[in-house]
């Protein structure tokens, strides 16, 4: 291990880190609607398949790399292929999670702007137009997209111990709290139950190939695939913990947040009536519409609700926004001999930039586009469509194809101490080597084609 690099206190506590950063918005806007557009639990089986049989081969392979080297992405690269066209892979990892930052910290910002609204003034019947309005607005989304940035790399700028590992300590078993008691709540709403049964009525009609590529996109998106947060984040693992039981327990904790969270939010959306609506609608427009309407009938519970949802948004955001920023923090301390204080500063610059501008390509920017989409939408598509899919197929393919099979099987076993692990790498290494690729390269040509 480099000298005075960090590790992580215990297997559990990178556990939590890297759930933390597998659980955020995607589990909470996008899987609940997904699930419900999609076939129900028709669709929750294929995202289990691609979660366990696609997604964890190629955590499994970035965790692999990170542990192997206790490097920065760039690095790691460097160290096990020096000299090569590899350390592509590792700049394209350094710059893909801050794009993801950059736009990711704009609806981080819109959280805690709902999270001090609900707080503050409640929501009321005005709700329907407070979204559209506020995100046209040049000022106040940039302000809370800089204090969503600023918290990021408060904590990251801390450490890896003393900042990234203490914050997912206290926030992951918090995140599971809330959003247990809000599931509670919401499930005893009266006419709960058409939501139950809109998350859980099997269609396996409505499973078609590109329902199947939708539900992998969506494995990736969530699992943090592709863009060197997992890889970063286990090379701050020790020699002797276990990457299979983490990476499955990361991809566990996922699954379950992503389930209950679509058992909070569906049932409380159709014991309102309401249709439900895809993206930054359904927590932004609909939920407070919710809110709102339940305030007539029971105001303190409707405003507590609504309180402990925005603040479960914003925890589940941070811990995944400081996992991105940990990635560019961690190449320029140990690539550009940066302080941790002086790189965090420079992400921060960088990040709060490019998310300014998708911040403001709601309003006075709505009119910039690049390749026909505003500047945040193209971010965004460009990341989880394009760079999260090639980093991941870029990375099994090194682990499959360029890295020694002894290299791969030592960490995986460590070093043949594991036996379970010895038993499970055969079928492991073929996902890696052979399945990963070939169903990772018919999703990018998909996205490509359409
Ligand atoms: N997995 C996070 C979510 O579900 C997003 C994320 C993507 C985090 C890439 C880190 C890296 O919201």
């Amino acid at each position: 291990m480099a000298k005075g690099r960090e590790h992580f206190g215990s297997g559990a506590a990178a556990v939590m880190a890297m759930a933390g950063s597998a659980i955020g918005l995607g589990n909470i806007w996008r899987f609940p609607y997904m699930v419900g557009q999609n076939g129900g639990a028709a669709f929750i089986i294929v995202y289990l398949l691609a979660a366990f049989f696609l997604s964890l081969p190629i955590l499994l392979s970035e965790s692999i790399v990170g542990r192997a080297t206790h490097a920065n992405t760039f690095g790691a690269m460097e160290k096990l292929a020096p000299g090569t066209r590899w350390k592509w892979l590792g700049f394209l990892t350094v710059i893909s999670p801050l794009i993801i930052l950059s736009y990711y910290s704009v609806v981080g910002g819109w959280s805690i702007e709902y999270l001090i609204k609900a707080a503050g003034s409640g929501f009321n019947e005005e709700v329907s137009s407070l979204f559209g309005e506020f995100i046209v607005k040049p000022w106040a989304p940039l302000i809370c997209h800089t204090l969503f940035l600023l918290l990021t790399v408060a904590v990251v700028s801390a450490g890896v111990k003393s900042g990234i590992e203490r914050f997912n300590r206290v926030s992951l078993p918090l995140l599971f709290i809330l959003i247990v008691v809000i599931m509670v709540y919401s499930l005893t709403l009266p006419g709960a139950y058409a939501g139950v049964s809109y998350l859980l009525k099997p269609d396996f009609s409505k499973i078609t190939p590109s329902v199947v590529a939708a539900a992998m996109g969506q494995s990736f998106f969530s699992l943090s695939l592709g863009v060197g947060t997992i890889l970063t984040y286990s090379s701050y693992m020790k020699h002797s913990e276990n990457l299979f039981s983490s990476g499955l327990g990361t991809a566990a904790f996922d699954l379950l947040f992503a389930l209950i969270a679509g058992f909070a939010i569906m049932p409380a959306v159709f014991a309102a009536g309401i249709e439900p609506g895809a993206g930054p609608g359904l927590i932004f427009e609909t939920l407070p519409y919710i809110f709102a309407n339940m305030g007539a009938a029971a105001p303190w519970l409707s405003r507590t609700v609504s309180i402990l949802f925005f603040l479960t948004i914003v925890i589940a955001a941070l811990t995944s926004s400081i996992s991105m920023c940990e990635v560019g923090v961690a190449y320029l301390v140990e690539e550009r001999g940066q302080s941790r204080r002086k790189a965090s500063l420079l992400v921060f610059a960088g990040t709060w930039l490019l998310g300014a501008l998708c911040s403001l390509s709601f309003g006075p920017l709505s009119g910039v586009h690049l390749f026909g989409r505003t500047i945040f939408d193209f971010c965004d598509h460009l990341t989880s469509d394009y760079l999260m899919t090639f980093g991941s197929l870029l990375f099994v393919l090194f682990v499959g194809w360029k890295m020694p099979r002894m290299t791969v099987w030592n960490e995986f076993t460590n070093g043949g101490s594991l036996p379970g692990n010895r038993r499970l790498f055969g079928p492991v290494w073929f996902l890696i080597r052979y399945v990963a690729p070939l169903v990772i390269l018919t999703i990018f040509v998909t996205n490509l084609v359409s």
